[in-house]
């Protein structure tokens, strides 16, 4: 894993076109709104098939655009391109009490090749999460506490490993991109808020008063 085969299949040149097409504008890269057939879609498995140049140029250019949207993951399907790819990166920019209690710590940059994840144990938590691909609103999803990621990083290597807090709501949601989910499929859908209502009335640690007077 990781080299580059040298031999390149027609689809494989496909990819090559498609991502030096995408890299020839400019960055931040344009970010895919609900509604495109590439988000719900199955991403293709990576198959290491970019020149090793192209690669690190794409991960550049998707970093620049989760940064400048700014979010704390993005997934290749998100600037339309249907492999399994996603880089993720979390400041960790809330007050200490919010942090505290949902677990949210800051995760430094790191990018997800072919990733999967399951729960580890029965942990819950609930917590409002939104998407770039949905611009303006929030709603809660119940996700696993703890999930262990498989996969490879961008080198390569294997990724075996346990991820807790708010970078395993992280690793599940950008993991779903790349199955063709999107967070509103999980989420509990009276929880719906648009940004603005949400900094007005429901960006507590906890979603418990938003429960109540929501209704969910
Ligand atoms: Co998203």
């Amino acid at each position: 894993m990781g080299t580059y085969a040298g031999a390149m299949t027609l689809t494989d040149m496909v990819l090559t076109d498609r991502v030096e097409d995408l890299l020839a504008g400019p960055v931040p890269l344009p970010i895919v709104a609900a509604g495109d057939p590439v988000l719900r879609r199955r991403a293709e498995p990576y198959d290491w098939s970019l020149p090793p140049d192209l690669f690190t140029a794409l991960i550049g250019a998707m970093r620049a655009t989760m940064r400048a949207a700014p979010g704390v993951g993005l997934a290749a399907p998100q600037v339309g391109l249907g492999i399994q790819l996603a880089v993720l990166e979390d400041p960790a920019a809330v007050p200490a009490d919010t942090a505290a209690v949902r677990g949210r710590s800051p995760l430094p940059f790191r990018v997800l090749v072919n990733p999967s994840y399951r729960p580890v144990d029965d942990t819950v938590a609930a917590f409002y999460e939104g998407c770039l691909s949905v611009p303006g609103y929030q709603a809660v999803v119940e996700r696993a506490g703890a999930v262990r990621l498989t996969g490879f990083d961008e080198t390569g290597a294997a990724l075996n490993e346990i991820v807790t807090g708010w970078a395993a709501r992280i690793v599940a949601h950008e993991s779903d991109h790349l199955a063709g989910m999107l967070y509103l499929d999980k989420a509990l859908s009276r929880s719906l808020t648009d940004n603005e209502n949400y900094s007005r009335r429901w960006a507590a640690p906890t979603p418990q008063q938003a429960r109540v007077e929501l209704g969910f």
